[in-house]
């Protein structure tokens, strides 16, 4: 036998979170532990336009044959207009490639792939903290990872001075695993000054970003949660992008995501896409077209673009709108420690602050989930919660 020498590994912690959550009996008990947005119903609805798109998708569907291991052709442009925006020097210059991948999380193990195929003995640097499972995606494959300082719990924003001196020291050739935007866990990103400050380090010592972009448009806006990642792509010759459909088109369990590649030339650029398609056709063959198909659908129309935009938007000043009401109950409950670092952190996760202690007290005295680093979902609150919630955080840390 052999299947029977394997140990029983223990649970996701998010997913025995999940578990605990759906056990308990209390009704005042508050989830913000999942990390999907949710709306002030508490409910993770299909969006509007990804409705309708997805009506118009099946009702032309003639055939579900298989379409590329790239992924859908369509799908492939619309994201890398999206994402690096429409005329961007690279893209007219043919300089990127792109592979659909099965989520942000498929597009991610893919660049791993690339980079180990490039270079085995590469160094993948991850901020601290970052978001758990870019360590089992970025090394699961034999690649050795590293961390640089990134959040400084103090001030609630990212610890620059030290970031950018860690970053200033590495060799040549090192990847630098950055998000785009709404950093996963604590909400803390760059500012525009950042990144163009980042951007001649990343020339002078030759480093290769790899930025993930998990929640475009969820913090100040479509381009603006891109701006980074085009400053880059204008100034490096090469960068990775991982960009994920799930939140901010609400695809999560289509597993929509995409890879762009930003080459030196076309030549590279045409055999970083054959390693690709090799890539995949190694692991699982080819991407799910669903929500390619119907991404595809809502960025090839206008009105279906501006519906979709217009949720977004409104997702995104929810998520806004909750962060400033949570730091204002928070105040009242606990004048005692300043939280307005939560309305200058964007996208759907904070930091609470709170020691592990103190995350099992909320759950165990006041049916409150989140994971045991304090990592918020803000999305998860509501004008019902918001007040219980500030008003359980104040007790725990009054002891
Ligand atoms: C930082 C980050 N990257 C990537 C992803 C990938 O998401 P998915 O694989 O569902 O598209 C997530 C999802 O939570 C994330 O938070």
């Amino acid at each position: 036998m052999m299947l029977e020498r394997l140990d029983r590994l223990p649970d996701d912690p998010i997913l025995g979170l999940m578990a605990a959550f759906r056990a308990d009996p209390d009704a005042s008990k508050v989830d913000l532990g999942v990390g999907v947005y949710r709306n002030d119903r508490g409910e993770t609805p299909v969006v509007g336009a990804v409705r309708q798109a997805e009506e118009a998708v099946l009702a032309r569907q003639a055939s579900k044959t298989y379409v590329a291991p790239a992924g859908n052709a369509g799908f492939n442009q619309a994201m890398e207009k999206l994402v690096l925006g429409e005329g961007h020097p690279v893209l007219t210059a043919g300089r990127v490639r792109t592979i659909q991948g099965p989520g942000g999380s498929g597009a991610l193990r893919l660049g791993a792939e690339l980079i180990r195929a490039a270079s085995p003995q590469a160094i993948v640097h991850v901020p601290t903290p970052t978001w758990a499972n870019h360590i089992p995606l970025l090394s699961g494959n034999g690649l050795e990872l590293a961390q640089y300082p990134y959040f400084d719990g103090a001030t609630g924003s990212v610890n620059f001075n030290e970031m950018h001196a860690a970053l200033d020291k590495l060799p040549a050739r090192s990847v630098v695993v950055l998000h785009a935007s709404c950093h996963n866990p604590t909400g803390a990103d760059l500012t525009d000054a950042q990144w163009r400050e980042l951007l001649p380090v990343f020339q002078k010592r030759g480093l290769l970003p790899f930025i993930d972009m998990a929640y475009q448009g969820l913090g100040t806006g479509v381009a603006e949660d891109a701006y980074g990642l085009r400053l880059f792509a204008e100034g490096l010759p090469e960068l990775l992008i991982a960009s994920s459909c799930s939140k901010n088109f609400g695809l999560y369990r289509e597993r929509t995501g995409s890879l762009h590649v930003v080459n030196e030339n076309k030549t590279a650029a045409d055999a970083v896409l054959s390693q690709l398609v090799r890539i995949a056709r190694r692991i699982y063959s080819m991407p799910p077209d669903h929500g390619a198909a119907i991404v595809l659908e809502i960025l090839s129309s206008e009105v279906l673009t501006r519906s979709w935009t217009e949720e977004l938007t409104g997702m995104r000043k929810r998520i806004q709108g909750l962060r400033e009401e949570l730091v204002k109950r928070l105040a009242a409950a606990y004048p005692d420690k300043d939280f307005s670092y939560i309305t200058r952190q964007k996208g759907m996760f904070s930091y609470l602050g709170v020691d592990t202690a103190q995350v099992r007290a909320l759950r165990e005295k006041h049916h409150v989930y989140m994971t045991d680093d304090s990592r918020i979902n803000i999305a998860g609150l509501r004008a019902e919660n918001i007040g219980y919630f500030a008003d359980a955080v104040a007790k725990v840390l009054r002891g």
